[in-house]
């Protein structure tokens, strides 16, 4: 293929190397002539392992070359990929200025093309950017539609500086999001040399991705350093402990815990990440990633009633699953045993059913509990599930037991707020779930 990459710093650069060693006619474009000099006498301009090395050889091999011309990178080449920086501006936000050039430059040059082309960003942008910022440039400036005339691709970079050539033909995971099929093909075949999984999702999704993947990123490493600030003042070895740790391929290095949904609870999370944050103050250790934690999950729960159940009209609610998770009957810090006292408070006629709490009151066990600590909520529990929703105007899913699954399909005429995902669908009408 020919391929055009705007902006050679570490991953323009690693990417134009790359894709010239598969093969493909590479022309690498910069403002900075420097960078584009280097690249042109066989040089990397930015140190990286085998870099040189690979730009030399694909150099000579007159598959790559570099240019400050950009009408010459787009009329040679039939997709461009944009790598220009994207950093911070002083008050956090990302700074497009680079890209927005770019994006210009491209649609003028787009203009005076009649073949179709693709732009492939694959500088990390925030999610949006690609329909709100850069195709309504290219379409205004060129003249020509997205999907139509030119494609837009989002194909983030997931490559580490030290090791950017290994992971470029290693990568964790390929992602492509783009207006149209055509591009969805081409971008099929360019990286069919790769083993790594391949992912087609949504632009916006596409963009995300880059933000989760390093915000996690971001709190592995802070989470695996305030184990061990904490570690090392009671004087344990931290990388015993985290080595334990990660053997953990069920719970802890997995996708268990991993989905979003509703605020943790039961008998264990809770207390433990008071306990140890607890500990952390009493030896001067500061945590603040760990004492985000219980703030966070509050937070949870009043953001479902500011934010979902507050604004509706009605003032009937029925809570279906009371306790933290299906098939248990523990009320021991259930964030929605939380939620349904935080509603009664202010004066909500809520209706409970939980076949599970429901059961343990009348074996004995619980009994005591319902009966002296949470009688507001054993005069409200009931054991009709058809009744209890029809008499309520609101029904909130508490927890994923199965006999709820089909609750959003079945009563279209309420609102329903899911706190679980129990349907694989987004927000739709009267359908309302906490985060999608
Ligand atoms: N560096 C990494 O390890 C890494 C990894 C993954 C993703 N990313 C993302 O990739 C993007 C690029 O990062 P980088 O580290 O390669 O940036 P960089 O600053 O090293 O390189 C950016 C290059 O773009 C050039 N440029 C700026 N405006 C231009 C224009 N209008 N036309 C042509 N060239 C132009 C600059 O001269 C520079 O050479 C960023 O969004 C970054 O977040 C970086």
């Amino acid at each position: 293929m020919r391929i055009s990459v705007v902006g050679l710093g570490y991953v323009g650069a690693v990417c134009s190397a790359c894709f010239a060693n598969e093969g493909h006619e590479v022309i690498g474009m910069d403002i900075d002539a420097v960078k584009v000099d280097l690249i042109n006498q066989g040089k990397a301009p930015i140190v990286e392992k085998d870099l040189e090395d690979y730009i030399s050889r694909n150099v000579k091999a007159r598959r790559l070359r570099a240019t400050t011309d950009l009408k010459e990178a787009i009329d040679n080449s039939d997709i461009t990929i944009i790598s220009v920086g994207t950093p911070s501006k002083p008050n956090g936000d990302i700074d497009l200025k680079y890209i927005k050039e770019a994006a210009k430059a491209i649609g003028e040059k787009l203009k005076e093309k009649d073949a179709f082309h693709i732009v492939s960003m694959r500088s990390t942008v925030l999610p949006g950017t690609g329909k709100n910022v850069v195709i309504p440039i290219i379409e205004e400036i060129s003249g020509k539609k997205a999907g139509v005339d030119f494609g837009y691709v989002s194909n983030p970079e997931f490559l580490r500086e030290g090791t950017a050539i290994w992971d470029f033909y290693n990568p964790p995971k390929t992602v492509v999001g783009a207006t149209d099929e055509r591009s969805y093909k081409t971008f099929r075949e360019l990286y069919s040399f790769l083993k790594a999984p391949y992912f087609e999702v949504e632009i916006e999704v596409a963009e995300m991705i880059k933000y989760a993947d390093n915000s996690w990123h971001a709190t592995k490493v802070t989470f695996a350093n305030e184990i061990g600030m904490i570690c090392k003042k009671l004087g344990i070895d931290s990388h015993k402990v985290m080595d334990v740790f990660c053997a953990d391929t069920k719970l802890n290095i997995s996708t268990y815990y991993l989905k979003p949904g509703f605020a943790f609870g039961g008998s264990c999370l809770p207390k433990d990440v008071r306990a140890i944050t607890y500990k952390a103050k009493s030896l001067d250790e500061n945590t603040p990633l760990l004492n985000s934690l219980m703030p966070s999950n509050e937070y949870q729960i009043k953001r479902v009633y500011n934010e979902f159940i507050k604004p509706l009209k009605s003032r009937k609610i029925a809570v279906l699953g009371l306790s933290f998770k299906p098939n248990t009957d523990d009320l021991r810090e259930s964030p929605v045993l939380e939620l349904t006292e935080l509603l009664i408070g202010k004066g909500y006629k809520v209706s409970i059913y939980d076949p599970n709490v429901l059961k343990a009151k009348e074996d004995g066990a619980n009994k005591a509990l319902l009966e002296n600590e949470l009688w507001h909520i054993n005069e409200r529990l009931s054991n009709n599930l058809d009744k209890v929703i029809q008499e309520n105007d609101i029904i909130l899913i508490g927890n994923g037991s199965k006999e709820f699954q089909n609750i959003p399909q079945k009563y279209t005429d309420k609102y329903i707020i899911d706190l679980m995902r129990v349907t694989n669908q987004p927000s739709k009408n009267n359908y309302i779930g906490i985060a999608w």
